[in-house]
């Protein structure tokens, strides 16, 4: 048994051994001859490895042995900064393609419901497993979701290559979102916004606060670091990176759940181009801004989140945290 390894407390049905966090997943570890539910398990820590606002990841699972229910998890939202829930969501897009992803590399055929009971909103999909029709596994994508880690702004200022930005562009077309490319008048354009539109700082700072810690280095969850980023900060010294924004068609839960698919889509791609994304969604938090920002800019969609891209270099970054799986999984008692 691996050292950091733990049993599911609450799941006494459970024999498969777990890794405490999902960071240390095994890409070559898939449990071949587990139960299919405990071979769910496994899957279920590259999606635990999505990234998600202010590393809230605001997700719930229930695992049966035939199916994943991806569930927003509300009590991890952020009401002054995220009001509508909007990155809430996309993070748990991300999560959501994470999932089938891993899936897809593992052999396993399945299919996904959005939304599929509207009675129940925070039931974000359903995805059922239908067989495993592959056994080899491909290994290059699921240490591309482990690898995958948001880079510091600062860092980035190595032009990225044409090719590898028009295989990012054409993975996030792929799945149903845009990633249109930003002039710097753009970009002032969208800063100009920001800076007519700020809420009340005090309200934001201490919402800030509760997630981005200096000091908590045990902490599962938050950002490590006490640096807060700014729009500003995000758009300056841009040396040869270049900028984008993600549009959506519409503005609503599927558009933003799908956001979050094609976001994490092209992320990881990114990972296996060598392109290093850092993010900015504050600018856009307010949906008369992104309506506003949308029009000026002549986007065709709605912008939901800016990103930097450049050639990645080796930075010192640690890797943020991340909640064991144990803590993501709904006890199957559950019926709230
Ligand atoms: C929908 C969404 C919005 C985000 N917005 C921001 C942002 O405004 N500023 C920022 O620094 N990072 C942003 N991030 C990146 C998260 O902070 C990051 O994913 C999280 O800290 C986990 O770290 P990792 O991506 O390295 O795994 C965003 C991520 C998502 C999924």
């Amino acid at each position: 048994m691996p050292a950091h390894s733990i049993e599911y407390p609450h799941m006494p049905f459970s024999q498969f051994r777990i890794q405490e966090s999902p960071r240390d997943v095994r890409p070559d570890g898939f449990p071949v001859d587990a139960p299919r539910q405990d071979q769910l398990k496994y899957v279920l820590q590259y999606a635990a490895l999505a990234p998600s606002t202010h590393n809230s990841q605001p997700w719930l699972f229930r695992v049966t042995d035939a199916s994943f229910f991806l569930i927003a998890d509300r009590s991890r939202g952020l009401p002054a900064i995220d009001p509508e829930d909007r990155c809430l969501t996309m993070s748990c897009g991300a999560a959501l393609r994470n999932l089938t992803l891993a899936l897809e590399a593992l052999g396993f055929s399945f299919r996904v419901s959005r939304f599929p009971d509207l009675s129940e909103p925070d039931l974000l999909a359903r995805i059922d497993i239908e067989s495993r029709k592959r056994t080899d596994v491909d290994t290059s994508v699921l240490e591309c979701i482990l690898a995958r880690q948001t880079s510091a702004p600062q860092h980035l200022v190595l032009p990225p290559s044409a090719g590898a930005l028009s295989r990012i562009q054409s993975e996030v077309a792929d799945r149903g979102a845009t990633l249109v490319m930003l002039r710097r008048e753009d970009l002032d354009l969208v800063l100009q916004f920001d800076e007519n539109n700020r809420d009340d700082a005090l309200v934001l700072a201490r919402e800030e606060a509760m997630w981005r810690h200096p000091n908590r280095i045990r902490s599962r969850d938050g950002i490590p670091g006490g640096v807060k980023q700014t729009a500003t900060s995000f758009c300056g010294n841009s040396g040869g990176a270049v900028f984008g924004v993600l549009t959506t068609s519409g503005d609503r839960m599927l558009s933003w759940l799908q956001g979050g698919v094609a976001l994490e889509s092209g992320l990881v791609v990114a990972t296996r181009e060598n392109v290093g994304v850092s993010l900015c969604s504050m600018p856009l938090h307010r949906a008369h801004v992104r309506k506003d920002v949308g029009e000026a800019l002549g986007l065709g969609g709605t912008p939901q989140v800016l990103v930097r891209l450049a050639q990645a270099r080796d930075y010192p970054a640690p890797p943020t945290p991340r909640r064991p799986i144990v803590d993501v999984m709904v006890h199957p008692g559950f019926t709230g």
